[in-house]
């Protein structure tokens, strides 16, 4: 059991997690099994959390394993066709009484707020419609799919409408064709296509499995789309997950995770925590280098300002990053800003400072730092630039090792000694480049 510092320890570091989650819209399919899982009163409280926290929900939930065990309790054949159901008249009776049942258990579960609950004083709006328009699947290799439908098109203004009104999003798997019918919708399907539509940040499939395992049973824990899709798996429910996941991601969803909802806080987990618990998919390379926009800049100071406070690096006022902030490149993970390093030309004398360099302690000694500052070393040569210098207290050895040696103060342009802090004692280190 964690001591109450270690709460205080990890709720400080979740800040920047809040940060970056906050206005987002995350899907999330929970998948068949969810509600009846002994974790589900907890995943109840976490999506409470994250509401409150300022994301924007969407809840899509999936029916096929309950439909299974409902025609089975009824003494209906269902039938499958590449593995999708065929939606008989009988059977969309059994399919509407299993989406109405599961969405009154969601409902009346986000509507809970006892005083001694998580839920207290809660109140969340929990709101569905008709913003699913279907087209019947039709006949296929001569099989007709009757009331089984797909997505024909989404009513995304009116979907953003209830998040931006601040009300989670309940869509059932269930669709209205412009001839008044309903149709039996694959969960996995309704919630790709509504985190495209609504150009969602992230799509959340959980399921009974810890994430994408590979052959050995082992768990992936972070994919790019194309690997994900190279990779072999056996489980067909893994395979359509897999393929939402990488749907979703060819179409602008940033990232999608698959997460399991058997665990408790695995949604939590998986949001507020370096590595997550689940498999993450996304389009780009999971950690990404770029120059840092405005954007960036609380991303910085959460990253920066431990180091300022020890003085190892110089502090810089919110405004002064604010006029810097082009000068800044950062090293992104999952939304996150883990590195960042900076670079400041002096056109007149042909060199350039190397600053702020630093990378986030969890995430040290992978070569962040190095690369960096290799990154910066191209943009200053691109610009002409002949030497580069630093100014440190605490880093020198690394500089050194990075092929930096230790430099007079009269080597820096004349602007730039004129601001040298004497009570900070750096050494200055140089390197010609040119
Ligand atoms: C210096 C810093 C940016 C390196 O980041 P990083 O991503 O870990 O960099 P790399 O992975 O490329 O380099 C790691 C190596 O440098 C070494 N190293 C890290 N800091 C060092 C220091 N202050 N002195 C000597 N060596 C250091 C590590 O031990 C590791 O070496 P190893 O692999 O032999 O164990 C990071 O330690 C940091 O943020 N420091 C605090 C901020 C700072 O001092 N910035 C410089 C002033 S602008």
């Amino acid at each position: 059991m964690p001591t109450s510092l270690d709460h205080i320890d990890w709720f400080r570091h979740t800040s920047p997690y809040i940060r970056s989650h906050r206005g987002r819209t995350f899907v999330i399919h929970l998948g068949s099994g969810a509600l009846d899982s002994p974790s589900f009163p907890h995943l109840i409280h976490d999506l409470a959390l994250l509401h409150l926290l300022g994301v924007k929900l969407v809840l899509v939930h999936a029916t096929r394993g309950e439909i299974e065990l409902a025609l089975d309790a009824l003494g209906i054949e269902g039938t499958l066709h590449r593995g999708v159901r065929v939606t008989t008249e009988e059977v969309l009776g059994v399919v509407r009484d299993v989406v109405a049942s599961q969405r009154l258990q969601l409902e009346s579960q986000l509507s809970t707020g006892l005083p001694d609950s998580p839920m207290h004083g809660s109140k969340l709006r929990v709101v569905s419609g008709n913003f699913v328009t279907a087209r019947p699947l039709g006949i296929v290799d001569g099989v007709d799919f009757q009331f089984t439908g797909a997505v024909r098109r989404l009513d995304a203004v009116g979907m953003s409408g209830v998040l931006d009104n601040e009300g989670i999003l309940l869509l059932s798997p269930l669709g209205f064709s412009l001839t008044g019918e309903v149709f039996n919708i694959g969960a996995n399907e309704l919630a790709t296509a509504a985190a495209i539509a609504l150009g969602a940040d992230k799509l959340i499939i959980m399921d009974k499995a810890a994430g994408l395992l590979d052959k050995a049973g082992e768990l992936m824990r972070q994919l790019t789309v194309e690997d994900a899709r190279q990779t072999l798996l056996d489980d067909p429910v893994q395979k359509e997950h897999r393929d939402a996941a990488c749907r979703a991601c060819d179409q602008g969803v940033h990232r999608a995770h698959i997460i399991s909802y058997e665990r408790n806080g695995a949604l939590i987990e998986e949001l507020f925590t370096h590595d997550g618990g689940g498999t993450l998919i996304s389009q780009d390379v999971y950690e990404q280098v770029r120059r840092a926009h405005a954007d960036d800049i609380a991303g910085v100071l959460d990253l920066i300002r431990p180091l300022e406070d020890q003085g190892i690096l110089v502090r810089r006022s919110r405004e002064r990053l604010e006029r810097e902030i082009d000068n800044f490149r950062v090293l992104e993970r999952d939304g996150r800003i883990i590195a960042c390093a900076a670079l400041y030309p002096f056109r007149d004398s042909n060199t350039a400072e190397i600053a702020c360099v630093a990378t986030h302690e969890d995430y040290r000694g992978g070569g962040r730092g190095q690369h960096l500052l290799s990154l910066l070393e191209e943009e200053a040569r691109s610009l002409s630039v002949q030497s580069l210098f630093v100014l440190t207290t605490q880093s020198t050895h690394w500089f050194l090792e990075q092929g930096f040696s230790e430099t007079s103060l009269d080597q820096l342009p004349t602007e730039r000694r004129a601001l040298y802090n004497l009570q900070r004692n750096s050494k200055a280190l140089i390197r010609q480049i040119g």
